[in-house]
């Protein structure tokens, strides 16, 4: 090696880590467990602070990737940058195991359209291509419908929110909605499942629980959208996965 080229090595050894690019030099972390394609948006806790968007910020819990969204926590299964999707799942559902449940529940009517950095559907605010919501409801009856499945064998004894374990009969639904569920019926807990679950096709609560476990997409389009539709008013992702944006914003007006 050249004397100089020698120096010029020293030179950017000793050069403070600062100055040069932590992302160019891999300074940022990309895997974590079974994630192992992290990057812009998303960053893990710790990682230098020019990796990824502040807001998107995961953690790296024992080899597992963990998300904080309103108060909970969720492990990340997988995140897809073709589709700008995240899924996720609660850390209290444990696999295999029906009668765990989260302790919250996080529903697509939470999410804001104009100010969430997470969105519950693709095109739509609520687009139900991403996820479904099952419902548990009690009914002191017993009944024999399909769209009721039957969810006592597992949570018989568990203590869903505040509700006391004593006398009930409950039921799972997959997409319930006001008109069919009975008017004695009573929801006490909803949470989400993957929007291709066909709900036909569910026969126990232990399949929902396992669809469960599997976990439910959300999209982080918007910040996709505010980084390649800077100058534009409007931002949408055709069915091909592409951005597309419109409506420049003009100049002088
Ligand atoms: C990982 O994500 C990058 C985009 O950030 C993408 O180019 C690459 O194909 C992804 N790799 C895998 C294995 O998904
Ligand atoms: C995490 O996974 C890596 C690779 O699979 C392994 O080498 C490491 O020991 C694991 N760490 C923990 C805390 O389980
Ligand atoms: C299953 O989950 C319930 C509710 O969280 C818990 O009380 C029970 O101990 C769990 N069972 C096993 C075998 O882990
Ligand atoms: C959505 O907006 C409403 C009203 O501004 C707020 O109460 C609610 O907490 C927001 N939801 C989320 C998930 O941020
Ligand atoms: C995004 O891509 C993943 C992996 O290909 C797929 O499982 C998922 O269903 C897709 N989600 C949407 C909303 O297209
Ligand atoms: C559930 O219990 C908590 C604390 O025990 C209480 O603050 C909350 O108001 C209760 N919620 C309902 C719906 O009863
Ligand atoms: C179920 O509903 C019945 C009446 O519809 C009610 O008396 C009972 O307390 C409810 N059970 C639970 C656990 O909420
Ligand atoms: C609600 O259920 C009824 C009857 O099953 C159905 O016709 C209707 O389309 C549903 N509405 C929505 C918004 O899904």
């Amino acid at each position: 090696m050249h004397e100089d080229q020698l120096l010029l090595l020293l030179l950017l050894l000793l050069l403070p880590r600062s100055f040069s690019s932590s992302v160019e030099n891999n300074q940022c972390t990309t895997s974590c467990g079974k994630v192992t394609n992290i990057s812009y948006p998303f960053r893990l806790r710790g990682d230098p602070m020019v990796c990824g968007n502040p807001n998107y910020e995961l953690a790296c819990v024992d080899n597992r990737t963990i998300i904080d969204l309103y108060s909970s926590k969720y492990y990340v299964r997988s995140i897809d940058y073709n589709n700008y999707t995240i899924r996720i799942a609660d850390v209290d559902l444990q696999k295999g195991n029906c009668s765990s449940l989260p302790l919250r529940s996080l529903l697509c009517s939470f999410f804001n359209y104009s100010s969430d950095l997470y969105r519950c559907g693709r095109y739509m605010i609520n687009d139900p291509e991403s996820s479904k919501t099952v419902s548990i409801v009690n009914w002191t009856k017993a009944v024999a419908s399909r769209l009721y499945i039957d969810a006592s064998s597992c949570l018989d004894g568990v203590e869903i929110s505040n509700f006391s374990s004593t006398r009930r009969q409950l039921y799972a639904m997959v997409e319930a909605n006001v008109s069919n569920v009975e008017s004695e019926c009573t929801i006490e807990y909803m949470a989400m499942i993957p929007g291709w679950a066909d709900g036909d096709n569910l026969r126990s609560f232990a399949q929902i629980h396992d669809l469960m476990v599997y976990g439910f997409e959300l999209s982080w389009f918007p910040i996709a959208c505010k980084m390649y539709c800077k100058d534009y008013y409007v931002c949408d992702i055709n069915h091909k996965n592409q951005i597309q944006c419109s409506a420049k914003k003009g100049k002088g007006f």
